[in-house]
This record gives structure tokens, C-alpha cells and sequence, in this order.
């Protein structure tokens, strides 16, 4: 057992009042590939997910359903828990905020800031969002008096209320972000905290009357009231892993919808009063769209765009997700995108590679891989001196959560591979009887191998099974770290390789199958007594 604390890291917590959509799918490969690439790091990793049970949207969802709050949460857990199973999503542990263990750790805390004098209860009159569960202020109206589409219905209430004492930290909280640049990645989002801070701020409303709202964790010194929802949600971080020894998170992920205030004011606020150390990191993710318009439950359409896991196989869709989506910034899903990804990237590019190795091996070394790997000439030299080079631009740009940029840099090398195959047209030298044709071929094949191990170690943390496939066709079992494992080596000499592999299948795209089927009705539909030009008799 390592002694190093756990690299703990987390996803936001979904609202649990629908079906999971794309954003909530990204977020937990993205958050899982993060955690697979610290393992195999060989740091120690505690992976923490989970959904958000209360609220007023949670509550009118039930009631619309005929359901109990509970029993929707019950049955809105089952899909969230499934996505995991979909994505081969890595994580330790799984939280719901009605869980008992997380009430007692809200109360515990809600408690210690009463006692603290840093809650306190006062009259508020305000206008109030229930999509968002927030109040708006009257500044955000659109110009023709009518309120952002996004806040729904907006009405006007006057409630008594707790509050917690937010103002009392807000040049402290200058102060860290202005000590610790790097606390926001991307870097250019800690500017939109700083934007609000230079804003007076409010204290932060932390309650909501049972009358209005039943459903939520009950404030321990006033039983007439619950917490808001963000009290509630954001202390799942810390009553997760409650004498664990695991806090502070290491990283929380996010969208950058949940940033400001959320995340990057509250929260740290919140901690700093209960005298709790700051989450090291936070990872803000972009939106995903569709055709510019951004994908959510309200929007609908995300949840089939989830079937593709189902239609490209979860790592492919893994791959697509992280190779398009450049983290920070949005990004488009765009089905054709997929299909080409999958077809160039994927079938064409390493599964292709793999089955040329294969076929070559297969016909002239009886599937053995030779024991050249270090030797050769100085094509051979050159593929080796590539990713002497790759390995550790892709590990930094991993590490610094530019996984797109990763992955760019690692298809350098398979398809340097793929042309290092054409320069040498083994298929030629296996030919020829010269003695150093056979040589350059068995340098070749065991070159081959060794670079497509390698491509495995890297590709693990988002293709955790096409990783284990790729090895176990190289007689070989896929490691659990880079260290060790991610060096030009010769452990692949006199391993046997699998007779073929389609580690990729080809897909017919439920567009295409439609288009098929329309050719053919039509192909088969009598004849039109007037032929269109042009067309063969
Ligand atoms: O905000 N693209 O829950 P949520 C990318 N319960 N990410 C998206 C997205 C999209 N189109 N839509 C949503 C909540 N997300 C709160 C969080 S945390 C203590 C409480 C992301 O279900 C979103 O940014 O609305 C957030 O990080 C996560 O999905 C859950 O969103
Ligand atoms: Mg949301």
C-alpha cells in the first residue's frame, strides 16, 4: 500500500430529474481518463461521482410522474449508474445526496456555522427562477422586461431566510486566486471569477421555506426550512470521503456552467469558513451542441446521441469525445464527425496497422515476432528516435489535461508507422532470398510490434479495452503503469501474435442502413416508364 494520499478527484453531481445526456456522458470520460492516466502513473486514485437528489425541479418531477420524490431518485439512479457501466467509467465511489451519510455531514457543517455566527437568519424579498432555483436579479432583465428565456418562470417573492456570510470572504478569495493562477484550468476562466468579484456580492441564501420547498436536507437549528441546493450539493465533496483522509480533492470536474458562482466562489468560501483546505484544482469543461445549440435535458436530443456507445463500441466513442473536444473550450458533436473519426482514425489508421502486422507475420515468421527490435538500420532508428519523442509530449500534454493535443501527437507515430510499412513493403522483401532483405523484414516486424505496444500503454486511459485487445494480439497482457512500459524495449521478441484481429468492425450508421434501404426499394420498384438520362440499360 502506498502511503501518498489518493489523487482524489471528482465529477459534478447530476440533477437527478432526467435522462443522462451527452454533457453528463463527457464529463464522466473526461474525469475517468484523467483518473486512469494518474493510475497509471502510478499514483493511488479515489474517483468519486454521483447524483444531485434535491430541489424543487427534482421535486416537480416526481409530482408530474405521480411518484414520490424518492421513488423518481430511485429510478433516475439506475440510468445514471448504467451510463457508468456504458462508458467503463472507472469510478470508486457513488454519492446521492439523500444518502444518509451525506445528510449528516450537511447538517454537521450547517451547524458549525450557526454556531460560528457566520449563518444568520433575515427577510429577503427577490425574484426567483424555479428552472435554475435561484434568485435573479432585476438587472438581468431582457430589454423588453421580460426574463432571460433560460430562468423560465420568474416571480417575485419575500421570504425569511438564512443566509451565510459570503461577503466576509471575498478579498480573501482575490487573494488565493490571484496567488494561484494555475487553480482554474483553463487558465482564461479565473479572469470571469475576477470579473465577478470586482462586483459587490451578496451573502449567500441557504435556505428555502418547507412551505415552498419539502424536499431537501432540513437545517438542524430550524426545522421549518431546508438547505438550498448548492449547500447541499457541493458538500458532497467532503461528506463522500468523510475520515477517509482523502480531502482536499485533487480536482474537481466541471462545466463551465457551474464555475461562477458555484464552484469558484461558494464553494471556497464555504470550505474556508468550515476551516477545510481548498480542492487543489478545477477542470472546467465547454458545452457539447448539436448544429450550435447547446445539448440538456430542457433542449432534449442528447439521450440518442448516447446509443452511438452502443453503435461504435464504448472505447471508440471515448475516443471521439476526447479527441474532438479540446478541454475548456466548447465543441459540436456532429455524427458524420464520428463516423470519420471511426473510419480514419480508428479502423483505418491503428486497426489497420494491427492487421497489416498480423497478415505479414502470419505468412512469413509463422506469427512470431523476431528479435530485431533494437537493431536495424536507420528507418528502423528513426521510427524508434519518433517516439523517443512522442512518449513524453504525449504524457505532458495528457498530464496538463490537452488530451486532444495527446492524441494528435500520438497518430503522428501510428501513421508514421502505417508509412514506415510502405517504405519497407515487406510483402517485397519476403520475396527476395537475400539475406538482408530477411533481415530488414524480421527488423521490421519486430518493429512494428514493439511501436504498436506501445500505442497501447498510451492509448489505456481512454481505451482501456482496445488497449487489453491490442496487447493480448501481441501475446502480450496490458501493463497497469507507463512506468517501465512506455520505453522502446524488446519484450514483444519471440512473442506469438493472434492469427487476425478487427479490433474495429465496420458500422453501418442507422442513416446509411437507411439510405441502403432506399436504394434498394427503388432498385426493385417497377421500372418508371421514363428512363433518366444517362442510365444504363
Ligand atoms: O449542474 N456539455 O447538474 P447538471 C457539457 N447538480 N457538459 C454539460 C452539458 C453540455 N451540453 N450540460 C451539462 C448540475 N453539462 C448540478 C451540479 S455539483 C456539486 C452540482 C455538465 O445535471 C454541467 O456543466 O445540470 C455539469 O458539470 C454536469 O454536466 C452536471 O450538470
Ligand atoms: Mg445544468
Amino acid at each position: 500500500m502506498s502511503s501518498a494520499k489518493p489523487f482524489y478527484i471528482t465529477t459534478a453531481i447530476d440533477y437527478a430529474n432526467g435522462k443522462p445526456h451527452l454533457g453528463h456522458a463527457y464529463e464522466k470520460v473526461l474525469t475517468d481518463t484523467i483518473a486512469r492516466f494518474r493510475r497509471m502513473s502510478g499514483e493511488p486514485v479515489h474517483f468519486l461521482t454521483g447524483l444531485d437528489e434535491h430541489g424543487q425541479k427534482v421535486q416537480q418531477t416526481a409530482e408530474k410522474l405521480g411518484l414520490t420524490p424518492q421513488e423518481n431518485c430511485d429510478r433516475v439512479a439506475v440510468d445514471f449508474r448504467q451510463l457508468l457501466v456504458d462508458l467503463d467509467i472507472s469510478n470508486d465511489d457513488f454519492i446521492r445526496t439523500t444518502e444518509p451519510r451525506h445528510k449528516a455531514v450537511v447538517q454537521k457543517y450547517l451547524q458549525q456555522l450557526f454556531d460560528a455566527g457566520l449563518i444568520y437568519r433575515a427577510d429577503y424579498t427577490g425574484f426567483y427562477s424555479v428552472r435554475q432555483e435561484q434568485f435573479v436579479l432585476e438587472k438581468e432583465k431582457l430589454e423588453n422586461g421580460a426574463w432571460p428565456e433560460i430562468y423560465g418562470e420568474v416571480t417575485q417573492v419575500t421570504e425569511s431566510a438564512y443566509f451565510f456570510r459570503l461577503k466576509n470572504y471575498k478579498d480573501w478569495l482575490i487573494g488565493h486566486l490571484e496567488a494561484n493562477p494555475e487553480w482554474i484550468y483553463p487558465a482564461f476562466r479565473r479572469n470571469q471569477v475576477l470579473e465577478f468579484l470586482k462586483e459587490d456580492i451578496n451573502d449567500l441564501c441557504i435556505s428555502r421555506p418547507k412551505a415552498r420547498l419539502s424536499w431537501g436536507i432540513e437545517l438542524p437549528f430550524d426545522r421549518e426550512f431546508v438547505t438550498y441546493v448548492w449547500f447541499d450539493a457541493l458538500v458532497n465533496y467532503v461528506s463522500a470521503v468523510e475520515g477517509k483522509g482523502l480531502w482536499p480533492a485533487d480536482a474537481h470536474v466541471i462545466g463551465k456552467d457551474i464555475l461562477v458562482p458555484p464552484h469558484a466562489v461558494y464553494w471556497p468560501c464555504m470550505l474556508k469558513a468550515l476551516g477545510l483546505e481548498l480542492p487543489k484544482k478545477l477542470v472546467v469543461h465547454g458545452w457539447w451542441g448539436m448544429g450550435g445549440a447547446k445539448i440538456s435535458k430542457s433542449t432534449g436530443g442528447g439521450g440518442s446521441i448516447l446509443d452511438n456507445a452502443q453503435l461504435y463500441g464504448t472505447d471508440a466513442f471515448r475516443y471521439y469525445l476526447i479527441r474532438e473536444m479540446v478541454v475548456g473550450n466548447d465543441a459540436d458533436f456532429n455524427p458524420d464527425q464520428l463516423a470519420i473519426r471511426y473510419r480514419a482514425d480508428l479502423g483505418n489508421t491503428l486497426g489497420n496497422l494491427l492487421n497489416r502486422l498480423l497478415s505479414i507475420a502470419g505468412k512469413n515468421t509463422a506469427g512470431l515476432v523476431p528479435a530485431a527490435a533494437l537493431a536495424g538500420d536507420e528507418k528502423d532508428a528513426a521510427l524508434r528516435a519518433l517516439w523517443a519523442a512522442t512518449a513524453p509530449a504525449y504524457l505532458d500534454t495528457a498530464m496538463g489535461y490537452r488530451f486532444h493535443e495527446a492524441l494528435d501527437t500520438l497518430w503522428v507515430f501510428v501513421r508514421a508507422m502505417n508509412a514506415y510499412i510502405d517504405e519497407r513493403a515487406p510483402w517485397k522483401l519476403a520475396k527476395s532470398t537475400e539475406p538482408a532483405d530477411r533481415e530488414k523484414l524480421e527488423a521490421t516486424l519486430a518493429h512494428l510490434a514493439e511501436g504498436l505496444r506501445l500505442v497501447a500503454v498510451a492509448i489505456a486511459p481512454i481505451m482501456p479495452t482496445i488497449a487489453k485487445r491490442l496487447h493480448e494480439c501481441l501475446g502480450l497482457e496490458a501493463p497497469a503503469t507507463f512506468a517501465g512500459n512506455f520505453e522502446w524495449s524488446g519484450v514483444t521478441a519471440g512473442k506469438t501474435l493472434a492469427a487476425s484481429a478487427i479490433l474495429f468492425p465496420p458500422v453501418v450508421t442507422p442513416e446509411e442502413a437507411a439510405a441502403a434501404e432506399a436504394a434498394k426499394a427503388a432498385a426493385t420498384a417497377p421500372k418508371p416508364a421514363k428512363q433518366p438520362k444517362g442510365e444504363k440499360k
